[in-house]
C-alpha cells in the first residue's frame, strides 16, 4: 500500500468497457505491470473532468480544528466509474462535496472540466454544477407527498424549461432508471431502491456528463443494493463519469478504480482488478431467492 500517491504516478482506471466475466477474469490473471500499462493506454488522450491538487479541509467545532482532509490530489478522466472508499471518518463525504463543488476547500485547487474553480462567485459554482454533476445521497432526498415525475422535475423548474418539456425529460429519466410505470408513486408507495432510482432519475434529468453518488446504496438491502450499482454501471457504460464514495469493499468493487481514503489522506488508488457486474449477480441472486424463483418460472423459465 502506497502513502499518498500523486495521482500522476498511477494509471487511473478506466476505459475498460467489456463486461464480460471471461474478460474479466483475463484481468485478473493479467500480470500487475502489464494490467497498469494497458489501464494507462486506455486512458491516454481522455481528459481530466474533475481534479482536486493538495486539498485539505480543516473543520472549526467548537473552537476545536478537525483535519478532514490533508493534502489530497487526485484527478478523474471522462468516462471513468471511480469508488472513493474509506472508513465511517476518513474524510469521503468533505471530498465529494469538494470535488462536486458543494463546498470550498481550505487550502488547494480544485477544478471542473479544465477550470480552477478557485475565484468563482457561489451563483458560478452553482451554474458549472447544474451544467455538470448530477448528485444521489444516501437517504435519497425525495419530497415526500410529491410523486415520482414531479420529483425528477424539479431541477429543471429553476432552468425555465416548459411544463411539457420538463414532463417529457423527466418521463425519459424515470424510464432509463426503469420507472416509467410508477410516474405518479410517492416515496411511502416505493421500495427504498425504487426511491433511489427516482433520486438517480432526478440527478439525469439535466443531462450531466457527471454522477457523484454519496453512499448511494447505505440505505438499501444487499439486492437494492446491486440493482443501483447496476444502473450506476449502465450510465458508466453509457458514458458517464460516475464518483461513488462508499465504505463497503464490495460495493467499491463494482467501480473500475478505487481511490482509498484513511485519515483524510488517500492511501491506495488503483484500478479494481476483479470488478464485479451487478447484472450477473442479480441473475445469481434471482436464482436464490424465492422470488427470484417464481418470477423465473413465470417467465418459462425451467430453473
Ligand atoms: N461540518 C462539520 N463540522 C465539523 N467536523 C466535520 C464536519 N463535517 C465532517 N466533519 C468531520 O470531518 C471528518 C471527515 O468527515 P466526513 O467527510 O463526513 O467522513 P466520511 O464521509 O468518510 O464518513 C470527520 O472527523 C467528521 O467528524
Ligand atoms: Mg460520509
Amino acid at each position: 500500500m502506497t502513502k499518498k500517491p500523486t495521482t500522476d504516478a498511477l494509471p487511473k482506471g478506466a476505459a475498460d468497457t467489456g463486461r464480460s466475466l471471461a474478460s474479466q477474469r483475463e484481468n485478473a490473471f493479467l500480470g500487475e505491470d502489464r494490467r497498469r500499462a494497458e489501464w494507462g493506454r486506455r486512458l491516454d488522450g481522455r481528459r481530466t473532468v474533475l481534479e482536486v491538487r493538495g486539498v485539505t479541509k480543516v473543520y472549526q467545532l467548537e473552537g476545536i480544528e478537525v483535519h478532514a482532509l490533508c493534502g489530497v490530489s487526485v484527478a478523474i478522466r471522462e468516462g471513468e466509474m471511480v469508488a472513493i472508499m474509506g472508513p465511517s471518518g476518513s474524510g469521503k463525504s468533505t471530498l465529494m462535496h469538494i470535488i462536486g463543488l458543494l463546498d470550498r476547500p481550505t487550502s488547494g485547487v480544485v477544478s471542473i472540466e479544465g477550470e480552477v474553480v478557485g475565484d468563482l462567485t457561489p451563483n458560478q459554482l452553482a451554474g458549472l454544477r447544474n451544467q455538470h454533476i448530477g448528485f444521489v445521497f444516501q437517504s435519497f432526498n425525495l419530497l415526500a407527498r410529491t410523486g415520482a415525475q414531479a420529483n425528477v422535475e424539479l431541477p429543471l423548474v429553476y432552468g425555465g424549461v416548459s411544463g411539457s418539456e420538463r414532463a417529457r425529460r423527466a418521463r425519459e429519466a424515470l424510464e432509463r432508471v426503469e420507472l416509467g410505470d410508477r410516474l405518479n408513486h410517492t416515496s411511502g408507495q416505493l421500495s427504498g431502491g425504487q426511491q433511489q432510482r427516482v433520486a438517480i432519475a432526478r440527478a439525469l434529468v439535466t443531462n450531466p456528463s457527471i454522477v457523484l453518488a454519496d453512499e448511494p446504496t447505505g440505505n438499501l438491502d444487499s439486492r437494492s443494493g446491486v440493482e443501483v450499482m447496476g444502473i450506476l454501471q449502465d450510465l458508466n457504460a453509457q458514458g458517464i463519469t460516475v464518483v461513488i464514495v462508499t465504505h463497503d469493499a464490495n460495493v467499491a468493487r463494482h467501480a473500475r478504480r478505487i481511490v482509498e481514503l484513511r485519515d483524510g489522506e488517500i492511501v491506495r488508488d488503483e484500478p479494481v482488478p476483479d470488478r464485479l457486474d451487478a447484472h450477473d449477480e442479480i441473475i445469481q441472486l434471482g436464482m436464490n431467492t424465492v422470488g427470484g424463483v417464481e418470477r423465473a418460472r413465470a417467465a418459462g423459465d425451467p430453473a
